[in-house]
């Protein structure tokens, strides 16, 4: 089935973000890893496997629409050089994973693609109730107990 052009076209631009989100949370993962943030760790770990399910889901949708989804365009992973610039980091890459979510969902309306829309419903529920929702309470804790009994949690 043939999509929508306006739609493939900012489906495009949701995958480079996501493309990169999945590589920022890789990377993080890892350095909390060498750190010694264990919990951090698996938690960023685990937001890499469900950015991998969101870039699945946009891929295998453009196919279906006969898009060919290129690779190659990747926004560029922003790697943050302490644990609070990393976590500000990738809210700041999940709000605006929103914003293009929502607009796509819009645009979908418009052209009436429903079945994309819902889709893309389910990452978005993804990015706005866990991923934004879990960072912006790290932030929060970070200020509420200080940074010192925050790395002592996270260990
Ligand atoms: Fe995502
Ligand atoms: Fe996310």
């Amino acid at each position: 089935m043939k999509g929508n052009n306006e739609v493939l076209a900012k489906m495009q631009n949701l995958l480079n973000y996501e493309l990169a989100a999945r590589d920022q949370y890789l990377a993080h993962s890892r350095i909390f890893l060498d750190w010694g943030l264990t919990k951090l760790h698996e938690r960023l770990n685990h937001e890499m496997e469900e950015e991998i399910q969101h870039v699945d889901a946009i891929v295998n949708r453009m196919l279906f629409l006969e898009a060919e989804p290129d690779f190659t365009q990747q926004a560029k992973p922003e790697v943050g050089g302490n644990v609070t610039e990393m976590l500000e980091n990738d809210l700041k890459g999940e709000v605006m994973v929103a914003e293009l979510l929502k607009d796509i969902m819009k645009t979908c309306e418009e052209v009436q693609d429903f079945d994309t829309r819902d889709i893309l419903q389910v990452l978005l529920h993804d990015t706005e109730m866990d991923h934004i929702y879990w960072l912006e309470q790290q932030l929060d804790l970070i200020k509420k107990i200080g940074m010192q009994n925050y790395l002592q949690s996270q260990m």
